[in-house]
Parts: structure tokens; sequence; C-alpha cells
């Protein structure tokens, strides 16, 4: 059946290539970037009629703008793949205060999936990217108020977002499965080429489980689940993110600062 999927960051990357196999086989796919010439390029390489939405994730109002673009097209949304996501930055810290790697990492999509929620059905998903790389959460330095290096605030905020998907699907009944996805290490994004200088390896392997995640059976009971395609199979993430104290602070946190920006 044709499902509706908006993807996150499907300007590059992962989150293209994922685009192009799901319009391929006929989804109704709507890809989002920061960069208008980038989203044309992408809406070409992936083909058809595919609807384009652009928005700055590090911009929290833009985020809100974003979701009701979407509602204001869209009664349903099967798929929500929060996917963008950032390593290296030129600047860290918004104008705001707030460190750009948390805000584009766990707070856009956790403030997107807010808004979108009403519309996506019982039987949808929200696929959220998490990573091998995972590290205790420094809420001084997810309010801004803490420098971190690129690879501390990246591990931080991908345990974040862990830690708001399985929290968050807790609280939920009748609901959207919610997961975090590792989709495996040193795929050959910009993001990888940019951070770490390697090559990496093949996209289609994060891809073909973020297709998975979105649409296959094994994920359909795995709300609050965390899927580590390093070993290919659920898992336990980081310790941190299963102590009760740490995941309360975390999403207090979160909460916060979101409403900050209301
Ligand atoms: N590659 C890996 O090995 C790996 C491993 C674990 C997890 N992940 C996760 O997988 C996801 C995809 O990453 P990737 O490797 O495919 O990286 P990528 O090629 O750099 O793609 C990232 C995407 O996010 C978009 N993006 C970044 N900052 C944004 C912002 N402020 N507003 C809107 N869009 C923004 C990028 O837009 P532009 O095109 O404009 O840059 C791009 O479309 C990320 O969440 C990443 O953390 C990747």
């Amino acid at each position: 059946m044709t499902k509706t999927i908006l993807i996150t960051g499907s300007t590059d990357g992962i989150g293209l290539l994922t685009a192009t196999k799901l319009a391929a086989d006929g989804h109704n796919v709507l890809l989002h970037g920061r960069s208008q010439p980038k989203l044309e390029a992408a809406a070409t390489a992936v083909g058809g009629d595919v609807e384009t939405y652009a928005a700055d994730l590090s911009d929290l109002s833009a985020v809100r703008e974003l979701a009701e673009s979407i509602r204001a097209k869209h009664g349903k949304l099967d798929v929500l793949i929060n996917n963008a996501g950032v390593l290296k930055t030129p600047q860290t810290v918004l104008e705001n205060g707030q460190d750009i790697r948390f805000v584009v990492n766990t707070l856009a999509p956790f403030l997107l999936t807010e808004l979108l929620l009403p519309i996506i059905p019982a039987d949808g998903r929200v696929v959220n990217l998490s990573s091998a790389a995972q590290a205790p959460v420094n809420l001084k330095a997810m309010q801004g108020n803490v420098p971190l290096t690129d690879m501390e605030a990246y591990a931080q905020s991908k345990l974040a977002i862990t830690i708001w998907t399985r929290e968050w699907s807790k609280s939920l009944s009748d609901a959207p499965v919610m997961v975090a996805v590792n989709p495996g290490s040193l795929l050959a994004s910009k993001m990888v080429k940019e951070g770490f200088g390697l090559t990496g390896n093949d996209m289609n392997i994060g891809a073909d489980i973020l297709i998975d995640a979105a649409l296959g059976e094994r994920f359909a009971d795995a709300s609050g689940a965390y899927f580590d395609n390093d070993s290919g199979a659920f898992s336990d993430p980081h310790a941190a993110a299963l102590d009760k104290g740490h995941a309360a602070d975390v999403m207090n946190t979160i909460k916060e600062l979101v409403n900050q920006t209301n």
C-alpha cells in the first residue's frame, strides 16, 4: 500500500538514498532540507512529482512552520523519519545560546514529532536516527552553558533522542510505533567524510534499515525500542538511557528548552 512518508534531511546521504528507494517503490515521499537548491536537486534525483519542504532545523520556529505547511497539505502522515542530523558545523552555538547539535539532533525532531503526531495514524511510525555514538547527557551543555567538542555533543544528542524515543513511547497507547535506529556506523555520507575523513561503508546499509523500520513487520511492535544495525538486532542503548533519573532529567530539559521557543 502507498504510504506518505516525510524524511527530514533528505537532501543528502542516508536520507536522500532512503527517499529515492521509497519513491521508486511507489510511496509518496515528502522531501525536507535546509537548502532550496539542494532540495531541487534532490527532487530531480528522486524523480516524479515529489513535494519539497525547506526549513532550517536549528531554528525551532522554522520547525513549527514546517509542521504547519505539512499539516496544511496532509490530513495523514504514515511515517515520519527524523533523519536530519549534524556532527560538524562551523557555528556550534545559536544566537539564543543553545547548542546547535542538540537543537538539530534532539530538540527539532522532538518538536516536529509533537506537532505531527495528531496526523500520524496508530499504525504509523516515527523513526528516529540514533547512532552507536552515545554518551550521558550533560544537561548544562544541552542548555548551552557548557561548550562541547563535536563528538561529545553528537554522542550526547544521540543518546538524548534515544531517551526521548523510549520515554515518550511509554506514555502512548493506540499510537504510532516510535523507534530509535542506529543505521550502521561510518556509512559513506557527507557527515562521515567531513567528520572522519573516511570514504565509509555502503549507505544502502542505512537506507535499507530505515525502510524496514518505517514499513517492515519486525518493527510493528517495537515502540520504544533501540535497533542497532551494527549488530543487526534490537538491543539496549547506552546504560545511561536506562537510568530512570537521567532519563527523567533529560526529558524535563528537552521539554523546557522546546517550550522556551514557544
Ligand atoms: N553516516 C553514518 O555512518 C551515520 C551513523 C549513525 C547515525 N547517522 C545519522 O544518520 C542521519 C543522516 O546522516 P548522514 O550520515 O546521511 O549525513 P549527511 O549526509 O550529512 O545528511 C544529513 C542531512 O541532514 C540535513 N541537515 C543537517 N543540518 C540541518 C539543519 N540545520 N536543518 C535542516 N537539515 C539539516 C542535511 O542537509 P544538507 O544537505 O543541507 O547538509 C542532510 O540532508 C543523521 O541523523 C546521522 O546522525 C549516520
